[in-house]
């Protein structure tokens, strides 16, 4: 029980140095981007700092100190643009054409603090900056060009497009488990088997490694979206620092609905023995990677 703390504790301090640096590069990037009018740029501040877990761009930069032996400046840049291509999604996602969330890590949304229009135009701002990025200002055209797309490919229409798209469509229907699985691979998985990807790609990893970590990833983010329909379900709204209980309200195709909450947990358990077990060959550097598929079991947030 101490270890589980101690190591819990460890856990908490390297995502959270790594959540601070992502924290930097992107206030960075804000700045030095001139032409922002003011109050979209107070849109895409006030969403890119509120205190998100930063777990995608973590992913990056470990992934990337994993292959590399340090953070390539590379790394950062994809772990910003990542993190940006997340947040467009959680604005959208709150709209009210979709999930209509006025909730958003314990906060107003984009949409409440500001307004519909606003929050579009945001998160339309985020997805296309997140690109801008890494052409801008990777300077090995042959990475920048594997890191958009590696990064367009999860984000899109037949990534997490798709996946937002059969959530909707999902919506009020008896669902079975393989259109579950479909669902929840799209809109959460490919994002972070991208992120995964990404920093392998950033630190130059053998093709060995880079199928490895995006397997470890799409592992890692199904585990992750079966935890988030699990808390929807158990955790409140304080807690979470989003709408508690909204998933059944709104008639959602999730793990929890369809197969009940025991069965979820065996199958998040599973998902992380199965994704420990793809970077198993990497021995002790993976260690933080193991740390972050547990997290997936115990997560309360
Ligand atoms: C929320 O993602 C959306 C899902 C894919 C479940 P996170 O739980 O990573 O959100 P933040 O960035 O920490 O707020
Ligand atoms: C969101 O899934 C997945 C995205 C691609 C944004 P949810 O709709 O379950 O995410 P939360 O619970 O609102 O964060
Ligand atoms: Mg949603
Ligand atoms: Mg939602
Ligand atoms: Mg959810």
């Amino acid at each position: 029980m101490q270890i589980q703390t101690t190591d819990n504790q460890a856990f908490r301090a390297q995502l959270a140095e790594k959540a601070d640096l992502t924290g930097q590069v992107l206030e960075q990037i804000l700045a030095d981007q001139a032409g922002i009018p003011p109050r979209l740029k107070a849109a895409m501040q006030y969403m890119l700092q509120s205190g998100g877990k930063r777990i995608r761009a973590a992913m990056v930069l470990w992934c990337c100190e994993l292959t590399a032996g340090k953070l390539t400046p590379a790394a950062r840049i994809a772990a910003a643009a990542i993190e940006m291509v997340h947040t467009y999604s959680l604005i959208h996602d709150d709209l009210p054409a979709m999930d209509d969330d006025d909730l958003r890590r314990g906060r107003a949304s984009c949409h409440k603090q500001f307004d519909e229009a606003t929050a579009i135009l945001a998160g339309d701002a985020l997805l296309t900056l997140a690109f801008e990025l890494p052409a801008q200002r990777i300077d090995d055209a042959q990475t920048a060009v594997r890191i958009i797309r590696t990064l367009a490919e999860a984000a899109g229409p037949s990534g997490m497009i798709a996946g937002q798209m059969a959530d909707m469509e999902g919506e009020h229907t008896a669902g079975t488990l393989e259109r579950l699985r479909y669902i929840h691979i799209n809109k959460t998985a490919k994002m972070f088997s991208a992120a995964a990807g990404l920093g392998a790609i950033a630190g130059q990893a053998s093709e060995q490694d880079v199928a490895a970590l995006l397997s470890y990833g799409l592992k890692i983010g199904l585990g992750f979206q079966i935890a988030d329909d699990l808390l929807d379900v158990t955790a409140s709204s304080e807690q979470l620092g989003k709408t508690a209980g909204k998933d059944a309200a709104q008639g959602k195709l999730t793990y929890p609905s369809l197969v009940g909450i025991e069965e979820s947990r065996v199958l998040l358990r599973r998902l992380t023995d199965e994704a420990v077990e793809a970077i198993r060959y990497f021995g002790p550097p993976a260690e933080i990677l193991r740390r972050l598929a547990l997290e997936m079991q115990t997560r309360n947030r």
